[in-house]
């Protein structure tokens, strides 16, 4: 039936993208595609602290509400991204120059405004994003250097502002990673020991076409077996990491993506429905993504839909095979 030709009707999770609201106003197939293929969306940056949070006394929402306002309307939940960071941070944090208490202050202010402006909007909060170094230990920002057990008190901050909200903690490469691995799950035995309110792991899953599948279940394995709820919420699967300048996405590399695509897909829908919070892509289309951008990749095609805002054949596996 044409209900069955749209991703979002095929899985029992939410589905979605991060969008960034330029798009959303100028571009009416990016806008479609937020409207009409995903069920969830997360502001890509207009919810993190130097777009949000631009001077000491000043928070700008005016974006970051009209991602919400349009969710609103279609009818999408939201994710919220990021309360805690060590990147994307302000001059004027770090320029701050404060003690301990201070530091305290600063953070749980940002914190809970943010999470109290957003309050009955977000299904969720990233809460605190990439706290850790490959090698497991806690990676140096303004956070961990100033405020000793940043994100115990990080994850309290936005509980009292928001209870409802389902709190995470967001990191990226995990797999073929142990160290890192441990590091988090260490991080969710102390939080729920010590009664501190966490409920899901975010993982990131920018992955690439040949990522080892039986490291990558094994992350998934391992974050699942904590009980919390899993959101895999910055998906894209890169087919040129290295940046190739002379590389040609031919049909072999789109079918292999596709099939990497798929196994993530079906892992996902085998962990129990409780704790599939849902699945977000990073960007809406190859076109617009971060890896092209941000990473400065222009033969990166990371996505289920091309340069025109159409479908890519990864897309139809899916629906063909899940
Ligand atoms: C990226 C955005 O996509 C870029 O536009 C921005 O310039 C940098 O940040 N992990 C995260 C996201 O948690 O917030 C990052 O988003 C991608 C990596």
């Amino acid at each position: 039936s044409a209900q069955d030709t749209y991703l979002k009707n095929i899985v029992k999770f939410p589905l979605g993208a991060s969008v960034n609201p330029r798009m959303l106003n100028e571009n009416e197939a990016y806008r479609n595609i937020a409207k009409e293929e995903w069920t969830s969306l997360t502001a890509e940056n207009h919810m993190k602290m130097m777009l949000i949070h631009p001077a000491a006394d000043r928070f700008d929402f005016t974006k970051g509400d009209e991602i919400v306002a349009f969710a609103a309307k279609t009818g999408k939940r939201m994710h919220g991204h990021t309360l805690v960071w060590h990147n994307q941070v302000p001059q004027w944090m770090k320029d701050f120059q404060g003690d301990q208490q201070a530091w305290e202050e600063l953070l749980k202010n940002h914190i809970q405004t943010v999470a109290s402006h957003y309050k009955g909007k977000m299904a969720g909060w990233d809460v605190v994003n990439e706290s850790f170094l490959d090698d497991g230990s806690l990676r140096p920002s303004l956070w961990a250097d100033h405020i000793p057990d940043y994100i115990a008190k990080s994850f309290q901050w936005a509980h009292e502002a928001d209870p409802d909200a389902i709190l995470f903690y967001n990191d990226y490469g995990q797999d073929g990673k142990p160290k890192k691995m441990q590091a988090i799950l260490d991080l969710v035995s102390d939080l729920k020991r010590r009664g501190i309110p966490i409920h899901g792991l975010g993982l990131q899953m920018h992955i690439n076409v040949d990522s080892k599948r039986n490291e990558l279940q094994e992350v998934l394995d391992k974050s699942v077996a904590t009980g919390l709820k899993i959101h895999l919420s910055e998906l894209d699967i890169a087919v040129n990491p290295k940046n190739n300048p002379d590389f040609v996405y031919e049909e072999k590399v789109a079918s292999a993506q596709a099939e990497q695509f798929n196994f993530v897909f079906k892992s996902y829908m085998m962990i129990p429905a409780a704790q599939q919070y849902g699945i977000t892509f990073w960007n809406i289309s190859d076109k617009d993504s971060w890896l092209r951008g941000y990473f400065k990749r222009p033969k990166e095609y990371p996505l289920l839909f091309d340069d025109d805002y159409k479908r890519k054949p990864a897309y139809n596996s899916l629906l063909n095979y899940l």
